[in-house]
């Protein structure tokens, strides 16, 4: 957070109701988004509940661009179907296109022809679309989609996390927006929609937050129930009013074009430099994140095995670098009528960046004998998953914190550390320092698991 925000937190004002902290919130989000009710939440996840626990019935469908894991979650939890209606340009890591998180519209028929009209309670779309690279969406596709949606008298909410560096992606790609300020553009994207859920640690810049905002009184007083019951009061929705506070000046300080410059660049360099150094990424490359293509990047670990899985925890192991996957474990689901798996179409390790910090020093990428050496990872005995591997090797070893564990004969050598890397003993025979192992050497970072992935016997 800047100076202005931990400023904010000394004068928060922890008055149960209506606390200073909340009118101020209020006026900012009301100004930005043009929304006139506006709850606030502790987190994007919370909110996302209160609004799905609230308008789904059971097997009601919601179109997204690309749902985010939370989002798909509390769907499903609420017992909804999640629908992903991206361009198929989503899928494919290698289409540099400019708006890779636009819906396709005649995704959209389709969901609404197989659900009909009375079970789609909502459309959202996502900027930008994280699990589809973090990638932005442009104005003139909201558009197409505000008009379908009103067309068809669906209610359209944007999943807003990242709504400034969307809206700076349209400044410096869409020709429409080129004279536009960020807060024109930002505002121009939430006129489009009737309301929408935030998660406050991304576009507002703080540790802790979320809200929904919306048009639609009627909605407002029945997620305010929900918000009660699950969060807490109206006017602070399981927050602190310093939190509030904090919320409110991250999202004025967001909308400064010079600090989107910044950081969207930060992330696109570190882009650059992994194309340079030959490794596999998804392109363009997105707002908050670099994407690795872990089914490039480990071409000889089939689907089952989960490569992108297997690379974040190589990279956790190797560079005390965390990533998270974004593939087959993130968004593998097990048929229920035919008991198979259907796997997603893309497998991802995401590398974001912390808003305003990121390291200057990106780590060797690995060489083809060290990647070709990488095991995969299969699901842990007792694990759902697992009944979908049936018929593979057999595990080695103890499962992890993660419900996974190593397998592959060739993997211990290269996951071995040296002691000089600064591991805990016991670790075994190395045949040298790799390079990232050293580099970790050179510089603090988090503690290293002392537990050994399961070696081959
Ligand atoms: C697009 C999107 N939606 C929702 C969320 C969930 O937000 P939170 O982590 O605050 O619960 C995230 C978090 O990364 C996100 O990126």
């Amino acid at each position: 957070m800047s100076d202005r925000q931990w400023a904010g937190m000394m004068v928060g004002d922890e008055s149960y109701a209506q606390c200073r902290n909340f009118v101020n919130f209020e006026a900012v989000v009301r100004r930005i988004t043009g929304y006139r009710h506006v709850l606030p939440t502790h987190q994007g996840r919370a909110a996302e509940n209160v609004l799905f626990s609230t308008v789904l019935k059971p097997g009601d469908r919601v179109p997204n661009n690309i749902h985010f894991d939370t989002t798909r979650a509390n769907v499903e939890h609420n017992h909804g179907i999640a629908v992903d209606c991206a361009a198929d340009a989503a899928w494919d890591p290698e289409a540099d296109l400019p708006f890779k998180g636009d819906t396709d519209l005649a995704k959209l028929d389709r969901a609404l022809a197989e659900a009909g009209r009375n079970r789609v309670p909502l459309v959202m779309m996502t900027i930008t679309n994280n699990s589809g690279g973090g990638q932005p969406v442009s104005l003139a596709n909201a558009r197409a989609v505000s008009a379908w949606c009103r067309r068809h008298g669906i209610p359209f909410y944007l999943d807003a996390c990242r709504f400034a560096e969307n809206a700076y992606f349209n400044k410096v790609r869409a020709p429409e927006c080129a004279g536009m300020s960020i807060e024109q553009i930002a505002r121009a994207f939430f006129d489009l929609a009737d309301g929408c859920t935030m998660s406050a640690k991304k576009d507002a810049l703080v540790n802790i937050g979320g809200f929904i905002a919306t048009n639609d009184e009627d909605l407002a007083g029945r997620l305010s129930h929900a918000l009660i019951l699950m969060e807490g009061f109206v006017t602070y929705g399981g927050l602190a009013g310093r939190d509030l506070e904090a919320m409110a000046r991250g999202l004025e300080e967001v909308l400064d074009e010079r600090y989107l410059e910044h950081r969207v660049g930060q992330v696109r360099r570190l882009g650059e430099r992994l194309l340079a150094g030959g490794v596999p990424i998804l392109r363009p490359v997105g707002g908050h994140a670099v994407y690795l293509d872990a089914t490039r990047f480990l071409p000889h670990i089939p689907q089952h095995e989960y490569p992108a899985q297997a690379l974040t925890c190589a990279l956790y192991l190797e560079g005390g670098v965390r990533g998270v996957e974004i593939g087959g474990l993130m968004f593998g689901t097990l048929d229920g009528r035919t008991g198979e798996m259907r796997w997603p179409a893309l497998e991802l390790v995401r590398l974001a960046a912390p808003p305003a910090r990121l390291h200057r020093r990106a780590p060797r990428p690995r060489r083809r004998r060290e990647r070709e050496a990488l095991p995969g990872t299969r699901p842990a005995a007792g694990s759902p998953r697992r009944e979908a591997c049936a018929g593979a090797s057999p595990l080695h070893g103890p499962a992890r914190a993660t419900g996974l564990t190593a397998t592959g004969a060739a993997a211990a050598p290269a996951l071995r550390v040296p002691a000089t890397a600064g591991s805990a003993g016991g670790h075994g025979a190395s045949p040298g320092p790799s390079p990232t192992a050293a580099c970790v050497a050179r510089r603090p970072g988090p503690p290293r698991p002392r537990a050994r992935p399961a070696a081959a016997a």
